[in-house]
């Protein structure tokens, strides 16, 4: 465990006292046009929380966003792929043990299904712990012809549509890190404390879904990994002698878009004199808050979590370089994550120039594909949502972009829930338009639901295998 000092004062943290990047401090955020932020009505009450979080402890410690860093490389190598998942937003109403737990359930059978299934390491990266604040394409709301601010997340304001709930309140930020540290605390214990034995994998199968097709198959490899698990232990390979069986780890992620309450959980490792972000172990940066000389992308660039940006289909080439640049000026392996979520009709088109610039730079990042956030649409029924059969042509167009540029589709990000909820349309259980209002549970964007979330598992992992043989078939023998 690494020890993070004392929050400096103020004052000091307006003076770079690290190995940190040049011209930053916590606070160098403040010159910077920062958008999508809310405007506080009461300074003072804003002073308040800022000043409680600054002295209450780190949710996550440096080490273990170096141990992140490195399993990236890895995945940035071709090594690993990354899975992360979680969340649209995050709800004061919707926290309980049981929601934990079935996310961080379904997230632990798909990384089963893409190990076992494909034979990759899998990076286990929830959207979690952490997931409050949202940007939003407008600032107003309207129903019914009244106009009320926007909804932007529990840790800003409140979802209710009231003039009340609306108003942005510093106080949600202290709620908001409550959530997450217990949150964290509940998912350090499934982590290590024996539910993620491989040896539960059979039992992982949720209720709810084991009439899914999907849950007939998992339910098939769950035999599988039995047989080779008895194998492995006749050999001497048991939970007690290799903790790889007994345990996983598990990191959490989240938008820094909040830069009051990112501010305030920002140390110094006293190991290293360097700056973290100690809210969560990685942090991204939104498509609408990526501007290269914004508030978001100077704050980022001084903290030394591994790091993620959002590629939306406006992005340009010179951007990703200075974005790269910006944020990884040495060239760190495991520093960046490119999160492309263009949308599965610009996929194909839009995604290679960008590889091919980084790649020509020679600089090193893992690719992430959010087939989520660029297939939104509107129901006839006025209800958000999104197609499994775009999400899944996203990934499938993303995988074939790596393939022809002979670079590593290093992994996928998706909005998900533990839960048999209906928001997106779709998969082998055949969600349709006249389902959606039987389970939309979401405070924001439309999620898959267990169920689909384990379907889209066995089809990436076998996007995986082919691109592994594809791999092996390329390399020269001897
Ligand atoms: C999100 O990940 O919830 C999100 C808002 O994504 P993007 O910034 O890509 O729109
Ligand atoms: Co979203």
């Amino acid at each position: 465990m690494t020890a993070i000092q004392g929050q400096p004062r103020t004052a000091e943290r307006t003076q770079s006292r690290s190995s940190s990047a040049a011209d930053w401090t916590p606070t160098s955020w403040r010159g910077r046009p920062a958008l999508q932020m809310p405007v506080y009505s009461d300074a003072a009450v804003l002073g308040s929380a800022e000043a409680r979080l600054r002295r209450y402890p780190p949710l996550v410690f440096a080490g273990e966003a170096r141990k992140l860093k490195t399993a990236l490389a890895k995945v940035a190598n071709g090594e690993a792929f990354l899975l992360q998942g979680g969340d649209c937003a995050e709800s004061f109403a919707d926290f309980s043990a049981n929601n934990i737990r079935d996310m961080f359930r379904v997230l632990l059978q798909m990384a089963v299904v893409l190990t076992y299934g494909a034979g990759v390491p899998v990076v286990k990266l929830g959207r979690m712990a952490g997931q409050f604040a949202k940007p939003r394409s407008s600032n107003v709301e309207k129903v019914n012809g009244v106009e009320l601010p926007s909804y932007r997340g529990d840790n800003v304001n409140g979802f209710e549509f009231t003039a009340d709930a609306r108003k942005p309140d510093p106080e949600r930020m202290v709620q908001a890190y409550n959530q997450s540290a217990a949150t964290l605390n509940l998912l350090r214990a499934f982590a290590q404390g024996g539910y993620a034995d491989l040896h539960e994998v059979n039992r992982w199968n949720l209720d709810f879904v084991r009439h899914s097709p999907a849950s007939a198959r998992y339910q098939d490899l769950a035999a599988r990994l039995d047989e080779t698990l008895n194998f492995m232990a006749a050999c001497g390979l048991t939970s007690a002698t290799t903790p790889q069986i007994a345990e996983t780890d598990f990191f959490t992620s989240h938008e820094a878009l909040l830069l009051q309450y990112e501010e305030a959980l920002t140390r110094v490792d006293s190991t290293t004199g360097d700056w973290y972000d100690c809210s969560a172990h990685m942090l991204w940066i939104g498509d609408r808050t990526r501007q290269p000389d914004g508030a978001h992308v100077e704050f980022l660039r001084g903290v030394r979590n591994p790091l993620g940006f959002k590629c939306g289909p406006s992005l340009s080439v010179d951007d990703t370089l200075k974005l790269i640049d910006t944020l990884n000026p040495t060239n760190e392996a495991g520093r960046i994550v490119m999160i492309v979520r263009m949308g599965a009709a610009n996929v194909a088109e839009k995604l290679p120039p960008l590889v091919r610039a980084v790649k020509k730079s020679g600089r090193s990042v893992v690719w992430s594909c959010d087939p989520m956030h660029g297939n939104t649409e509107t129901a006839s029924n006025g209800k958000k949502t999104r197609h499994f059969d775009n999400i899944l042509k996203e990934v499938k167009d993303f995988f074939a972009v790596h393939r022809a540029e002979g670079t590593h589709p290093g992994g996928v990000h998706f909005e998900m829930t533990g839960q048999e909820v209906t928001e997106c349309i779709g998969g082998s259980t055949d969600i349709t338009v006249d389902n959606l209002n039987e389970r939309y549970e979401t405070q924001c964007d439309p999620r898959l639901n267990a169920s689909q979330a384990l379907e889209l598992a066995f089809l990436l992992a076998e996007q995986l295998k082919s691109e592994r043989q594809s791999v092996q078939r390329a390399r020269p023998t001897a």
